[in-house]
């Protein structure tokens, strides 16, 4: 199959504990949207808007698409809420991208924004648990972090693995985020540090746990046949995918595969007419460090149990054969919910141009990215190639 639509700008704020409200978030990720296209673009060329967010910091709960139609100039084109919790960005860009490709619009924005810090501890508690199961789980007690603690112990037990391999994700997304000038955080951690820290829900420290971020990310989504009119190095959309699954994990078959994220990236995949092997680097949803472990397993990069040694080995370093979230992914980073997958998409459009600076993988031509809502509820794949 041939492109399906193309990236032709993106912006970044930085992610992390910021004083800037909600709409000043979103007015500066899609300002440097605009910016970064190399030839130019208007406002008035935009046929279609989405707004990936769970709640806005709790400002805005309703009719917030309309805030982007407002703080953009775009009034009057159809402008969008995607909501599916920590998934809403990639679903936010398959939407972009069914909407050039159905002709709806020649130019798609879809901005990723959440601002979380303002809340109070216990209300965001409640704010973010409510995207998982509210009818057991979270009834009986259980924070995302209580239930991927839950995940990890039994992965730990099933495979015989030790909490060395949780504690290499976090050193190597520490490393990589410190390559990262956007990141919320930008230094190193050792492994004994990592291992030492508090739990936070057994067998999770602290360092394997995403922080509380607040930042935006934005990208313009062109028609495939249009994207040389706004740039000489587009970066091309071939595949989307998505998948759902039960919202409470007590109601599936396994504990330690997310079927959502094997159907979206089995679906991507094919769509795109790409092999696993051509895949140059990943960008998975480690909001816990145990789920980029499953992540890598779920997208068919390796074996149950596999991502654990291929890990430990240095595989997914940015210099090992499968690089895995070389802007230092949810964990250091930061995952501003919504804005997570559409943030993923601008690391695609920086490294498969060859712009990401120190951190730029040699050679990045293909990515796939991958956007997990909740604990495994739903999960959208996108697969990115460089013009
Ligand atoms: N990784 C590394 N350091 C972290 C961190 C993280 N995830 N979270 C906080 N810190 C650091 C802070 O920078 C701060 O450092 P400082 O003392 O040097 O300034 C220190 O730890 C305390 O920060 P604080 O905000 O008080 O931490 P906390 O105990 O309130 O929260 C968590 C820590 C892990 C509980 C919180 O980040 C959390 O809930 N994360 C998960 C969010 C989530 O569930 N998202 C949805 C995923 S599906």
């Amino acid at each position: 199959m041939g492109h399906r639509a193309a990236i032709v700008g993106a912006g970044h704020t930085r992610f992390g504990v910021l004083d800037a409200g909600p709409r000043e978030l979103l007015r500066t990720a899609t300002r440097a949207a605009f910016e970064s296209v190399d030839r130019g673009v208007e406002g008035r060329e935009v046929g279609e808007l989405f707004l990936t967010t769970i709640g806005f910091g709790g400002w805005q709960i309703g009719n917030v698409a309309a805030v982007l139609a407002e703080e953009t100039g775009v009034v009057g084109v159809p402008t969008s809420r995607i909501e599916n919790a920590c998934a809403s960005g990639g679903f936010g860009l398959r939407a972009a991208v069914r909407s050039v490709e159905s002709g709806a619009a020649d130019l798609a924005l879809v901005v990723g924004l959440e601002k979380m810090t303002d809340l109070a501890s216990p209300r965001r508690r409640y704010w973010l648990g409510v995207s998982g199961d509210t009818e057991w789980e979270r009834a009986a007690g259980l924070t995302f972090a209580g239930v991927y603690g839950l995940i990890a112990s039994r992965y730990l037990a099933e495979h015989g693995v030790g909490r060395e391999a949780l504690a290499e994700v976090a050193v190597k997304n520490h490393a990589n985020g410190a390559r990262n000038p956007n990141a919320q955080f930008q230094k190193v951690v050792a492994r004994e540090t990592v291992l030492g820290a508090p739990r936070v829900a057994d067998p999770l420290g602290l360092y394997d746990c995403c922080p509380v971020s607040d930042g935006a990310a934005a990208v313009l989504v062109a028609r495939a046949e249009l994207a040389r009119k706004y740039t000489d190095s587009p970066v091309y959309i071939d595949g989307v995918g998505a998948g759902s699954d039960h919202l409470a994990v007590q109601e599936r078959p396994e504990l330690t595969r997310f079927a959502a994220s094997r159907r979206a990236a089995d679906e991507a995949l094919r769509s795109a007419g790409v092999d696993r092997s051509a895949i140059s680097f990943l960008e998975v949803h480690d909001c816990f460090t145990i789920a980029e472990l499953l992540a890598i397993e779920d997208l068919g990069f390796a074996a149950p149990g596999e991502a654990a040694r291929l890990t430990l080995e240095g595989a997914t370093r940015p210099d090992g054969r499968l690089p895995v979230n070389p802007d230092g992914g949810l964990k250091a980073k930061g995952h501003p919910i919504g804005a997570t997958g559409v943030s993923q998409a601008y690391e695609a459009f920086l490294q498969l141009r060859g712009a990401a600076g120190p951190r730029q993988i040699p050679g990045a031509a293909l990515a796939l990215l991958h956007n997990v809502g909740g604990a495994g509820a739903t999960a959208a794949v996108t697969i990115c190639s460089g013009g």
